[in-house]
């Protein structure tokens, strides 16, 4: 049976450790690519990874370089190409730049694995999506980006970290976009299958949704650059479920049309991942308040993307 194949764009801090943890997972042969200026270093990080083989006890094949023809036939590539947010930059900061390197990238990708689904995790993510979107051509369920499953991880961290509980237990829901404004939504969040709102009071429970909405620049502010273990970790999950059409349900940044009234934009809502990509967005009540984070979330992906439109040429 042939193995599924996973190319990872980028062999820097996300793209390497999203390397990591597909091998770890045997989820399929990863082939690691970045700029012909770092093919050495990119193939030696492959090579450093397959050697891990014997001893993690993983069988897969891992190459990387800088030419695109290794991606050929991928099911699905993940897109980290770009500058990562250093300290006082914002995620918009970074649009300017990362604009044309995802839009290369994503025309490289089209030509020599027009099947793949493509997940995006460079920033500023929803901007980023779109540029993928329309520079791979894609139909839009095979273009999806990592936001969510990172949020809520954080999200799920800081309740669990709150109870003295196991992570585990802790499931929830966000919707909007991967910004500071990010939706949690603490009325679909429980710790095994019990509201969070009967197990912390109201005052608490928002201070970790805040915390949680800017847990990227509190890294950043710690390491000097941005996350990648977690991000990594939420990446690969929905590679996973893609390539074991396992039909899972994260908050990622999905095409929404008529779909939570959005008006063709990709932002952070309910999705099935499975081996189409997205098999369909999940539609969830919102209450007065929810709905107005939720657009005053999604305005600001409208802006980003207009910003965004004007630098992809
Ligand atoms: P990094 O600087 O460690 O790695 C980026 C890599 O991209 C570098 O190795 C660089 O050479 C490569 N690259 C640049 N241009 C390229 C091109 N045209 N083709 C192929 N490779 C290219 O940065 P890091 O920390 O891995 O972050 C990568 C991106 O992911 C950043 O934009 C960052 O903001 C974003 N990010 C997004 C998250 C999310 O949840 N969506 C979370 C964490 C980071
Ligand atoms: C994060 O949330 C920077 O988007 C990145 O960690």
């Amino acid at each position: 049976m042939r193995r599924p194949k996973i190319t990872v764009i980028g062999a820097g801090n996300v793209g390497a450790s999203c390397a990591f943890w597909l091998a770890v997972k045997e989820v399929g042969d990863i082939v690691l690519i970045d700029i012909p200026e770092m093919a050495d270093k990119t193939k030696g990080k492959a090579l450093d990874l397959l050697q891990c083989g014997p001893v993690a006890r993983f069988d897969c094949r891992i190459t990387g370089g800088s030419d695109y023809v290794a991606a050929a036939g991928s099911d699905v590539v993940i897109v980290t190409a770009g500058i990562p947010r250093k300290p006082g930059m914002s995620r918009d900061d970074l649009i300017q730049t990362n604009v044309k390197i995802v839009g290369s990238v994503s025309e490289q990708i089209a030509r020599v694995a027009p099947e793949a689904v493509l997940i995006v995790v460079s920033n500023p993510l929803d901007a980023m999506v779109y540029t993928a979107w329309k520079k791979s051509g894609f139909p839009t369920n095979r273009v999806v980006g990592q936001a969510g499953c990172l949020d809520i991880a954080r999200y799920r961290t800081f309740i669990a970290m709150e109870l003295d509980c196991s992570v585990e237990d802790i499931t929830a829901l966000l919707l909007g976009g991967h910004g500071d404004d990010m939706v949690p939504l603490p009325r679909y969040t429980s710790v095994a299958g019990i509201p969070v709102t009967q197990l912390i009071p109201e005052k608490r429970l928002t201070e970790i949704i805040d915390r949680a909405k800017v847990g990227g620049g509190e890294i950043v502010k710690l390491m000097g650059t941005s996350a990648y273990y977690a991000p990594a970790a939420g990446s690969v999950d929905m590679a996973e479920a893609i390539v074991r059409d396992k039909r899972r349900i994260f908050p990622c940044a999905a095409y929404c049309d008529q779909e939570f009234g959005v008006g063709g934009y990709f932002v952070g809502v309910p999705c099935m991942l499975g081996s189409g990509g997205v098999e369909k967005v999940i539609e969830i009540d919102l209450d007065e308040g929810e709905r107005k984070l939720f657009d005053n979330s999604v305005a600001h992906v409208k802006e980003l993307v207009g910003v965004a439109e004007k630098f992809m040429g």
